[in-house]
Order: structure tokens, then C-alpha cells, then sequence
């Protein structure tokens, strides 16, 4: 089955469990909202890929370690589109989960989403009970203090913050978790996958900085220029654009360095170029100038394109439109 059916399969199933009777119904709308339809899926997509470049041979953990990534992430941007952190009226082309169901049920859904994603681990166990320690660790330090998501998030809570550190905190932990895990969840040495994610996170929150500045509400699904309105750490602001782009290219670079030597390194390779060719293109209304140094990528996403078709909203086209298929 293509990556993708086996995220949006994973993820129905859980949704089925906890909007199950009993369930208040606006409770389970706010959680449906939040979930589907997807975006990127870009997280639980890395976690796959990982889990078959190491084999794949417990499909049931690695679906669930890709369901619990992608709910604790919808979980994470629920909470983050609060009135109390950035405020947003609009997420994947839609409106925020608080908008179209308050601010108390959104804090609720977020809440439910976290814990949702550690059953889906639990609910996976079966064949190999013994990895299913390892895997709740990953998942847990993904999210938690000290260095987690709830860690990034609450940097913004401090006078001053490391730029690195905060992205790696907000948007690298759960990286790092997917790639570590999926090799987990297959049986090999995470440890070995933490490097890979890590840098892709981070150069996924680079590319998010770099189009909070260039790109467009319509194009992304949610609002543009809130790292300045919000004074929020951000690598253009730090860097300047250009700057951004070079640091960007630099941990794609890294990341494609630290992908462990496996049967499946060729096809990863080509994964993470096509996806930051995707997420900062040079060509097209949004792209930017590169130094000629930086060799062309390949046009063609390797990970599978994902999301709402709709209201003109293309799920992690980000900086060019038309640069995903
Ligand atoms: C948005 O993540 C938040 C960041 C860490 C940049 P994505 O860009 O992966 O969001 P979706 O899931 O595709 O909507
Ligand atoms: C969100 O970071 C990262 C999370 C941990 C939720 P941002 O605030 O920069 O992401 P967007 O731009 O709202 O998606
Ligand atoms: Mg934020
Ligand atoms: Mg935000």
C-alpha cells in the first residue's frame, strides 16, 4: 500500500476509537477538523520511509508510529493557533480549530490529540511488545520537556532564546522522532536515524520562516508575516533571506550527509533533495535566488503530495505554486 493510505488508514481507525459512543459529537468534530484533511503528512511519510529503508517487517508499529507523529503534530498546531500563542484564524486553507469550534474545545482536541497518539503505540504492540518501550521514548521526548515540542514552544515564553535551539525544539524533535522511530518500530538502532530527522526539522522550520516572509496566505492555508507581527525568533529575521536560504540549503545538505549507510539510502537521498526542492524552490512566483554553487534538484516529489485540494489551498506547495503536482 502507497505511504499515504497507510497514514490516512491509520489515522481514520484512530479517529473511529475515540469518536466511538460516548464521545461528546462536537468533541469528535473538533478532533476530525484538526486531523483531516491532512497537510503534508510529511512526518508519519519520513517514519515510513525509514521503517522499509530498515526492512518494514511490523507494518501494524510502524502505521501506528506514523499515526501517533502526524496526531501529536495536528495536536501541536491546534494549541498553536491559540488566541494565547499565534493567534491564527486559518490553518490548511480552513478555519483553526478554535474558530469553528471556540477556544475550549480547542484546547480539548489538542489535549486528546497528544494522548491519542500514545494509545495508537499501545494499541500496536502485539508482535513486538519489546519495541513498544523504545518507541513510547522516542515519541515521549518528541514532545515533552526538556527538549521537546512543549520546550519550543515555551522559548517563546522567555526574554531571549538560541534560534537553533528553539527550532530544534518546536520542529526537529518530532522529526528526529519519525526517522528514529521508524527504524525502531522496525527493529533497528534508532539511535543511528536521529541525525537525518533532526536536520530536516530543522530545515523544515527554516523553510517555514522563509515563507512566513515571501509566500502567500492562499498558497500556504494560513497566515503570512506573524514572525514579525508576533516578534517570534525566526531564521529570516535573524539571517536576512538570503542568508535563511543558504542556512536552509546548508542543513539539507547535512541531512542528506547523516542518512546511515542502508539498502534504501538511494531512494532517501532523492526523498529529502525533492522535498526541499518543494519546500524552497528556485523557480516559479515564490522561488529564490541561489548561489550557482547549489546543484538543481530533481522536479519530481518523491514523498507523495498530500492534503486539501480545496479552496485553492495547496498543502506544502509553499513557496511555488504549481511546484507540487
Ligand atoms: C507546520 O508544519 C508547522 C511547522 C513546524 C513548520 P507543516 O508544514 O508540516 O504543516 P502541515 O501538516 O503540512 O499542515
Ligand atoms: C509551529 O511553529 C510549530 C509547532 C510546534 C506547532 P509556527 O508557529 O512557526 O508554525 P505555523 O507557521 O503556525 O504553522
Ligand atoms: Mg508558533
Ligand atoms: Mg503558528
Amino acid at each position: 500500500m502507497a505511504l499515504l493510505s497507510r497514514i490516512e488508514s491509520a489515522l481514520e481507525a484512530s479517529l473511529r476509537l475515540s469518536g466511538a459512543p460516548g464521545c461528546p459529537p462536537r468533541l469528535h468534530q473538533a478532533i476530525r477538523h484538526a486531523v483531516f484533511p491532512g497537510g503534508a503528512r510529511i512526518r508519519p511519510q519520513l517514519c515510513l520511509a525509514v521503517a522499509l529503508a530498515c526492512g518494514d517487517d511490523d507494518p501494524g508499529l510502524s502505521d501506528a508510529m506514523g499515526a501517533a507523529l502526524e496526531l501529536l503534530h495536528c495536536g501541536s498546531l491546534v494549541h498553536d493557533d491559540l488566541p494565547c500563542f499565534d493567534n491564527a484564524d486559518t490553518r490548511r486553507g480552513l478555519p483553526s480549530v478554535h474558530k469553528a469550534f471556540g477556544e475550549r474545545l480547542a484546547v480539548l482536541a489538542g489535549d486528546a490529540l497528544i494522548v491519542m497518539a500514545f494509545r495508537e503505540l499501545g494499541r500496536a504492540s502485539a508482535h513486538h511488545p519489546e519495541r513498544l518501550p523504545v518507541v513510547m521514548r522516542l515519541l515521549d521526548e518528541s514532545v515533552g520537556p526538556p527538549t521537546g515540542i512543549i520546550a519550543g514552544q515555551a522559548w517563546e515564553c522567555e526574554s531571549s532564546a538560541r534560534l537553533d535551539e528553539y527550532q530544534r525544539a518546536k520542529t526537529g524533535a518530532l522529526f528526529s522522532a519519525a526517522t528514529a522511530g521508524g527504524a525502531a518500530a522496525a527493529g533497528a538502532d534508532g539511535q543511528a536515524w536521529f541525525a537525518l530527522g533532526g536536520n530536516l526539522g530543522e530545515a523544515y522550520q527554516v523553510a517555514d520562516d522563509i515563507r512566513d516572509v515571501v509566500s502567500d496566505p492562499a498558497l500556504l492555508g494560513k497566515p503570512v508575516g506573524q514572525d514579525l507581527l508576533l516578534d517570534r525568533p525566526s531564521a529570516a529575521r535573524e539571517l536576512g533571506l538570503d542568508g535563511a536560504v543558504i542556512h536552509f540549503d546548508r542543513l539539507i545538505a547535512q541531512a542528506i550527509d547523516s542518512i546511515p549507510v542502508c539498502p534504501g539510502e538511494g531512494l532517501l537521498r532523492s526523498l529529502v533533495l525533492a522535498e526541499s526542492r518543494r519546500l524552497v524552490p528556485s523557480e516559479g512566483p515564490f522561488g529564490v535566488d541561489r548561489p550557482a554553487r547549489v546543484a538543481p534538484m530533481r522536479s519530481t516529489p518523491a514523498i507523495e503530495p498530500a492534503g486539501a485540494a480545496r479552496s485553492g489551498f495547496k498543502p506544502s506547495t509553499v513557496l511555488g505554486a504549481g511546484q507540487a503536482s
